[in-house]
């Protein structure tokens, strides 16, 4: 059974490519509000939302996140960043002891930043606006970093492309369900086949877009994707912006 939010739920694709027509500020401001309102581990709220609407500071950023030209191409990018800064501020006006040392303290806060960002792309959604979430935020955050005048204690987690659909892209299928959801307890038993078919599936699908005969599918394209170190920069980064990750 379902419910009109959860047909738009799942009726999700990434869009890339976006009309010129702005993004009124009423709907940013909608949107924006409903980030605000995800869920929040213990209330800490520890993210914060730069709103990048200069085309200049746009093109900039579609290099720092490796090129990536919707980026560019889009009326309105979010930078969704973990924050801490802020908490510290709330410290120091107890003159507390601050500890956001832990490896604890970054999950809250890309956790936090996470779900903020999703209800902002399903919001996004819900007036017509189509989006992508930009990892490639996280290729050079140094440089993100000094362009948004970000402060210690925070750093950029993911950036988010919106704007008006222009490309209608077919929806990319997910894992079967019996790979993903388990009852009372976790079974292996049956996951190689389930990867099996996906493989065909999501291989199938590849080729339909990319309009070749082959496609490589999803078992494969993983293989690939965790052969090589992601992001090996990001502990340096982190620490050096007063996350020291204990
Ligand atoms: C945290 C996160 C980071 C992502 N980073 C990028 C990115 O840098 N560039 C991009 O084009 N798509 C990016 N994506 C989009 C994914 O590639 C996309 O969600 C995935 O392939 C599934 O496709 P779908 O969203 O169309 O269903 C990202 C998605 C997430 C959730």
């Amino acid at each position: 059974m379902q419910t009109d939010v959860t047909r738009l739920i799942q009726s999700h694709r990434s869009i890339r490519k976006y009309t010129d027509r702005p993004i009124p500020d009423d709907v940013l401001a909608d949107i924006l509000a409903s980030a605000q309102w995800a869920p929040s581990s213990h209330n800490v709220q520890a993210y914060s939302i730069v709103v990048v609407r200069s085309a200049e500071k746009k093109k900039q950023l579609a290099q720092l996140c490796g090129g990536q030209k919707w980026v560019e191409t889009c009326p309105v990018f979010l930078v969704f960043c973990a924050d801490f800064y802020k908490l510290k501020l709330a410290s120091d006006m107890h003159g507390s002891e601050f500890l956001a040392d832990e490896v604890e303290n970054m999950l809250v806060a890309a956790v936090d930043t996470a779900l903020a960002a999703e209800n902002a792309l399903v919001a996004a959604r819900s007036h017509g606006l189509g989006g992508v979430m930009i990892g490639g935020i996280r290729n050079q955050p140094e440089d993100v970093a000094r362009l948004l005048k970000l402060p210690v204690l925070t750093a950029p987690i993911m950036g988010m492309c919106l704007g008006y659909p222009d490309q209608d892209v077919e929806q990319k299928p997910r894992l079967p369900k019996r790979a993903v959801i388990h009852e009372e307890e976790y079974r292996t038993e049956h996951l190689p086949e389930a990867l099996e078919e996906y493989e065909a599936v999501s291989a199938e699908y590849y080729a339909r877009r990319t309009r070749k005969d082959h496609a490589e599918g999803w078992t494969k394209q993983m293989a690939d994707y965790l052969q090589k170190p992601r992001r090996p920069h990001l502990g340096d980064f982190l620490r050096k912006q007063g996350f020291p990750l204990k």
